[in-house]
């Protein structure tokens, strides 16, 4: 008997890998039909923080990763330079106020006869519990020499799931290339 047994149990399995093979292939199918989806209803957040960027002095959090060659140095507008940032947001202007979160990402210098940053940042909130972790992220034009400036917010993660919007941003002081920002955001999410 024992030889007959132990060949069905081998049966057995063979005949259940080759199911779980058939289901595997199945998976292979890497794009699910289009259907109707309804989003739920549309929330807005609003988040007032100060964003503090530093490229010289003690403590820098940003730092020049690139230039055009023969270009950005003879530049009255730098473009060309890009940087990479990780800078920290905070509830008031002053830089040891409580931290809310931080705006980590790249801008370059991209105008030839402006002041003109284009600006790629996600911005990871820390502040509290209900944001902690979630992002949005920034994706816009960043005229520098006006005071007043609007960006406009792609996308989030987390809490921000979907997010559009803009944030209205206020130079609050400057000095050279270290600036401290006032950022109003108007998100819009789900
Ligand atoms: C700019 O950089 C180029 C090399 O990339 C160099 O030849 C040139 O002298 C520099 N010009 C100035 C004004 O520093
Ligand atoms: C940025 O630099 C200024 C001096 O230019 C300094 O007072 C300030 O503390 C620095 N900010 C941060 C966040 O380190
Ligand atoms: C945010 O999350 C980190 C890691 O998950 C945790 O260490 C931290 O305490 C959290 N902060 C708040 C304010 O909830």
């Amino acid at each position: 008997m024992g030889v007959m047994k132990y060949f069905s149990f081998v049966l057995v399995v063979v005949m259940v890998l080759s199911v779980t093979h058939a289901q595997a292939s199945k998976k292979k199918n890497w794009c699910s039909e289009t259907v109707p989806y309804k989003m739920g209803m549309e929330k807005m957040t609003k988040l007032h923080f100060y964003f503090h960027d530093n490229i010289t002095g003690d403590y820098p959090t940003t730092f020049k990763i690139a230039e055009a060659p023969g270009v950005s140095n003879t530049s009255s507008t730098f473009f060309g330079e890009l940087y990479m940032a990780d800078d920290p947001l905070t509830v008031g202007p002053d830089p040891n106020s409580r931290l809310v979160g931080r705006a980590q990402g790249f801008f370059g210098f991209s105008a030839q006869k402006d002041l003109s940053l284009i600006m790629g940042i996600s911005i990871v909130f820390t502040g509290n519990k209900k944001l902690n972790g979630s992002t949005i992220s920034i994706f816009t034009r960043n005229p520098i020499a006006n005071t007043d400036r609007e960006f406009s917010i792609v996308g989030g993660t987390g809490y921000f799931k979907l997010a559009r919007g803009f944030v209205t941003a206020k130079t609050y002081w400057a000095s050279g290339k270290n600036a401290i920002v006032e950022y109003t955001c108007n998100i819009v999410h789900y």
